[in-house]
């Protein structure tokens, strides 16, 4: 199956000049999204990972059905004021300005064998904010799965020190 067929490309959205991957057409087809789920759930097996994380929205629409198939705890990593309870908050760079991610204090409890899954990979940014996040909890990184690696928008070193899955590469 040709994932890409089910990715398509949106010039200028949401600003002038980003080119975006809108993803719901795989969503809108079962036999595209059910593979999708597969593959990124023979990962998490092999990663012997208890728990999946994944940030909003879109890493949610992966990692939720990922955690059902394979029996794994969903953590959820947030933007800011939206986790009712305590977080841990980590800022992080983007091209112009900062952001923040933030996951409930607790929810990674240590010894955790975590795989952390998300749709599409750019600048890395977010990644590796997750990753300090469950570091801080002292989960461990078994392993992190990407529907899409954007492969121009970051360092080719990123993240060469963990078991990394990607099922397209642009
Ligand atoms: C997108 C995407 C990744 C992140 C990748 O999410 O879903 O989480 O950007 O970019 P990076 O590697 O440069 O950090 P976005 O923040 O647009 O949120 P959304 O899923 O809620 O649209």
């Amino acid at each position: 199956m040709n994932l890409k067929d089910f990715i398509y490309d949106v010039k200028d959205f949401p600003n002038k000049g980003v080119n975006f991957k809108d993803i719901t057409p795989l969503l809108n087809n079962v036999e595209a999204f059910q593979y999708v789920i597969e593959q990124i759930s023979i990962f998490v097996k092999e990663s012997k990972a208890n728990v999946v994380v994944a940030p909003e929205a879109r890493g949610f629409l992966l990692a939720s059905a990922v955690a059902f198939n394979t029996k794994t705890r969903f953590v959820l990593v947030r933007k800011p004021g939206k986790l009712p309870r305590k977080v841990l908050d980590i800022e992080y760079t983007l091209e112009y300005g900062t952001n923040h991610q933030q996951m409930h204090v607790g929810d990674i409890q240590p010894g955790d064998k975590v795989v952390i899954i998300d749709d599409i990979l750019a600048t890395g940014g977010t990644i590796e904010a997750i990753i300090d996040l469950v570091n801080q909890q002292q989960g461990q990184v078994s392993g992190i799965s990407f529907l899409a690696d954007l492969t121009d928008l970051h360092d080719k070193s990123l993240l060469s020190k963990y078991r990394v899955q990607k099922l397209i590469e642009y």
